[in-house]
């Protein structure tokens, strides 16, 4: 099967098509047909289902976000990509894909100067009179990370805590080239699992279960997890590699097609400090990243509790009373009584601020502005005293750490559309698991006389009312030849074809065709739907 054949069969069968080809088209955007919306949404619920089982906890939060939260977690500052001009057609590229230096579109040259090019959009929140600078989200993440305090409480102060959050993610690429593997608009499905750093044993590995695994530099590696100790990022990013696994073989996607690259140092984005990238390989396109599994480490909450000053930590409960090493500010009530008014008043502000900030303002000399019944102070640094002292304690805040598995749903829809169709003589066929096919069930007249359409259509009322309630689909089709429908059915995926025959008259019983086998098997019609849903709910 070529690419371009399956291509052409999404867009024939209505699975999915270039956005927008009744204006000239418009690369990076692609639309969902019937087909590719209900295959779609299968395998978000599976993926939901694959965390939820988990316990995680599932969360929706706006898609256009102000200005302040990608200032705080730096895509501001670091969401870019090289960008190069051609000078004679002026067309941009993205650096990194171009192969020589000559426009891949007309084959002049390119301007020596790169610029950087921030791959968020930008949009105006409200009038522009008063109104605020935002974006729509490149990451789901950041409304889960601004969320922690609400999350934190809601999940009763308890971690291990995993927040998934599915939904669209937008990314203005500079020269989106390969269809619907780069899109500028994307569905997102990612975690955010909240951890103590002082506890990393969280998870049992499945010491059966094999991966392919890219480390850095070297060859890829079958391993098993257990008897791969070094693995980079820990035990809970290992969990999150089989997890990964699991879920794309579920999709149907063949183990010997799937590995884990880890990044190299220069391809980590800014927040994390190590990452997997689980691939999936087609002839097409060679190994695509379809998830990535990063240690963030506590680099997105330490940055909104700087940006924002709210309180993102958690607390943690040692069982007894033991020694805590502390900062503690000491205010020099002496002199503060000397120099101000409002003695108390001071001392209770300097005792709530942050001491690592008061220390660094005493450091270098600085003072801190404090406000106290309404009335602004200037607090030198001989004022107060930030010491390191050893203290006991039974509880201590800090800030957890997170690792985060991010996937590309529609490139897991394309991924496991390219590993399941394929052609077995002059038939075209669609092997997806019964239970993500987007339609379950076809019912079809064997011919369109002799009452057995009235009764297929009695029956196709009946199937799909009890179908329906539980997401399934089931289609009526009696156009063409018996033949063409169970071609048409094929080719979609559909699992299950019932025929409705002259026997189905006689004796209540009718024909149910297995998609990969091609086998039929006559059932009574009152036992069909259990029969349907033994292997595809
Ligand atoms: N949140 C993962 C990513 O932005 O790729």
């Amino acid at each position: 099967m070529s690419f371009e054949e399956l291509m052409k069969m999404a867009k024939r069968r209505g699975f999915f098509w270039p956005s927008f080809e009744t204006y000239g088209g418009l690369a990076g955007f692609y639309d969902y047909g019937p087909l590719g919306r209900a295959l779609k949404k299968k395998i978000e619920d599976l993926w939901r289902s694959c965390f939820i089982r988990e316990g995680a906890i599932e969360i929706e939060t706006p898609t256009i976000n102000p200005e302040e939260v990608f200032h705080a977690s730096g895509h501001l500052r670091e969401f870019k990509d090289l960008m190069v001009r051609c000078s004679a057609c002026g067309e941009s590229l993205k650096a990194d894909q171009i192969e020589d230096a000559t426009c891949p579109v007309c084959g002049g040259s390119l301007e020596k100067e790169g610029e950087k090019f921030n791959l968020m959009f930008k949009t105006q929140i409200g009038a522009r009179e008063g109104g605020r600078e935002g974006y729509m989200r490149p990451e789901t993440a950041q409304g889960i990370f601004i969320n922690f305090p609400n999350l934190y409480r809601i999940n009763r102060e308890k971690l291990p805590m995993t927040v998934i959050q599915l939904g669209k993610g937008y990314r203005n690429e500079i020269s989106p080239r390969q269809g619907m593997i780069r899109l500028r608009e994307f569905t997102m499905a990612e975690a955010e699992i909240f951890l103590d750093p002082e506890d990393e044993d969280y998870h049992e590995i499945e010491e059966k279960m094999e991966l392919k695994l890219l480390r850095r530099g070297g060859d890829a590696v079958e391993v098993k997890l257990k008897s791969s100790p070094e693995m980079a990022g820990g035990m809970m990013m290992a969990h999150h590699l089989q997890l990964a696994q699991k879920f794309l073989t579920e999709l149907g996607i063949p183990e010997s097609v799937i590995r884990f690259r880890e990044h190299e140092e220069e391809e980590l984005a800014h927040y994390a400090s190590c990452c997997w990238d689980c691939e999936v390989y087609t002839e097409k396109y060679g190994w695509v990243e379809v998830a990535g599994i990063a240690d963030r480490g506590t680099y997105d909450l330490e940055a909104h509790i700087k940006e924002s000053g709210v309180d993102f930590t958690a607390l943690r409960k040692f069982g007894e009373v033991r020694k805590v090493k502390r900062r503690a500010v000491l205010a020099n009530t002496e002199l503060i009584a000397r120099d101000f008014q409002a003695v108390n008043g001071i001392k209770k502000a300097l005792g709530e601020m942050d001491a690592d900030l008061l220390k660094s303002v005493k450091d270098r000399g600085g003072k801190v502005k404090i406000e106290v019944d309404g009335k602004g102070f200037e607090i030198g640094p001989r004022y107060f005293d930030v010491l390191d002292i050893e203290d006991e304690a039974s509880t201590e805040r800090f800030v957890p750490k997170v690792v985060e598995p991010s996937y590309g749903i529609d490139r897991i829809l394309l991924m496991v559309l390219a590993h399941s169709y394929s052609k077995e003589g002059d038939r075209w066929v669609l092997k997806l698991p019964p239970k993500i096919a987007p339609v379950t069930l076809a019912i079809f007249p064997l011919i369109k006389r002799d009452g057995l359409d009235t009764e297929g259509k009695r029956v196709y009322e009946e199937m799909s009312a009890k179908l329906s309630s539980l997401g399934l689909i089931c289609k009526y089709d009696e156009s063409g030849s018996i033949g063409k429908r169970y071609a048409r059915a094929d080719e979609v995926g559909t699992p299950y074809c019932v025929t409705i025959d002259h026997q189905t008259l006689e004796d209540g019983t009718v024909t149910v065709r297995d998609r990969d086998s091609t086998t039929q098997t006559r059932v009574k019609e009152e036992n069909l739907c259990d029969r349907i849903l033994e292997r595809s709910w």
